[in-house]
């Protein structure tokens, strides 16, 4: 493997007796970098073993901010051209065209990335681009209900689950995004009455995370929880017997929205003002490599985007389902409109 340690050397020889051989093709040849600052708001271990083996392959250091999406966008907003950040990672589309959208990322301007990831999970700029894959599905109580029932999730506003469906907040990313998409796919009109119906049948007012709403059907307080898949796997292969035995009471569903699983990703932009763009490019793209990618998703549960990766455990025995062919990027531009709809509804 090539190391930017040779680049350095070169960069030496730059400064003491004029032009050298620059390395070819890197916009930013140089200067090269031999660190990339990447702000994150994942909390894995599995992430850190990822940093440090993209370290070893490339001679590049990782130095990593952790925080939650909203306080890293603060934070990147308050530093402005000063800030360090090359790379910003977070999971669902709609939190990284948030990104996008206050003038903070740039194009990645990776042809691997656009060979490796399908248009639909990358942004139609290149700004951002999917890592992982999550599928945002329901976890029930199979005594009460059977899953051809929940078939499509058009059905759980269906009276018959009359205090019946438990859900987390609307303010969450993750049902914004999963609102945006019914939005897009059934029109406005749709989308309003779905969330109305939901809200009519929840068994208590939002709170908690997907994980809080799955040991709410265990314990019997609802038979239906909209849930990220990955929460429920993570419960079923969990060194706790009492977590495990949370899942062995639930089942996991994969109702359609209108034609496809809602999918979204973790995801990875290039920031606006990326001291080390080059060092951030390969980053990213050692992130989408079979090595990056089995790491990345090995703790979180999450689905590899590339394919060929070895899935995680307890992903393997989940059924096949058909993904929704949504372009991911549209989900933005729904945000708002989604969080009117929930307000309206009365969805917490
Ligand atoms: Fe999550």
């Amino acid at each position: 493997m090539r190391r930017l340690i040779v680049t350095t050397a070169s960069l030496v020889l730059v400064a003491c007796s004029g032009p050298a051989e620059p390395p070819a093709g890197t916009p930013d040849a140089a200067t090269p970098a031999l660190e990339v600052n990447v702000y994150s708001a994942r909390h894995y271990d599995s992430d850190r073993a990822l940093y440090d083996a993209f370290e070893a392959e490339t001679g590049i250091s990782v130095r990593v901010r952790e925080a939650n999406a909203a306080q890293l966008l603060e934070t990147v907003r308050a530093e402005g051209e000063n800030s360090p950040a090359d790379v910003l990672i977070t999971a669902d589309a709609g939190a990284l065209w948030r990104f996008k959208e206050a003038g903070l990322t740039q194009p990645i301007a990776s042809a691997r990335v656009e060979d490796t990831v399908p248009a639909r999970y990358r942004d139609g700029d290149g700004h951002w681009t999917g890592l992982a894959l999550r599928a945002r599905v329901v976890a029930y109580d199979p005594q009460a209900v059977s899953a051809e029932d929940i078939a499509t999730l058009g059905a759980l506003a269906d009276e018959r689950f009359d205090g019946e469906i438990c859900v987390r907040s609307s303010s969450n990313i993750y049902n914004l995004s999963l609102l945006g998409e019914i939005i897009l796919r059934d029109g406005v009109d749709a989308a309003a009455r779905w969330a109305e119906s939901l809200a009519s049948n929840m068994a208590r007012d939002p709170q908690g995370g997907d994980t809080a709403q799955i040991e709410a059907v265990a314990a019997g307080l609802c038979s239906i929880a909209i849930v990220n898949h990955y929460y429920w796997v993570r419960l079923a292969t969990s060194s706790s017997q009492a977590q495990r035995e949370v899942a062995a009471k639930t089942a996991l569903a994969f109702p359609a929205v209108n034609g496809g699983v809602h999918v979204n990703v973790t995801g990875a932009a290039m920031a606006r003002h990326a001291p080390s763009p080059e060092a951030a490019r390969r980053f990213i793209e050692y992130l989408l490599s079979q090595e990056g990618q089995a790491m990345l998703v090995s703790e979180t549960r999450e689905f590899p985007i590339v394919e060929g990766v070895t899935l995680p455990a307890g992903l393997d025995t989940l059924p096949e389902f058909t993904r929704s062919d949504l372009d991911l990027g549209e989900l933005g531009e729904t945000q708002a409109t989604a969080q009117r709809l929930f307000d309206r509804a009365g969805w917490n």
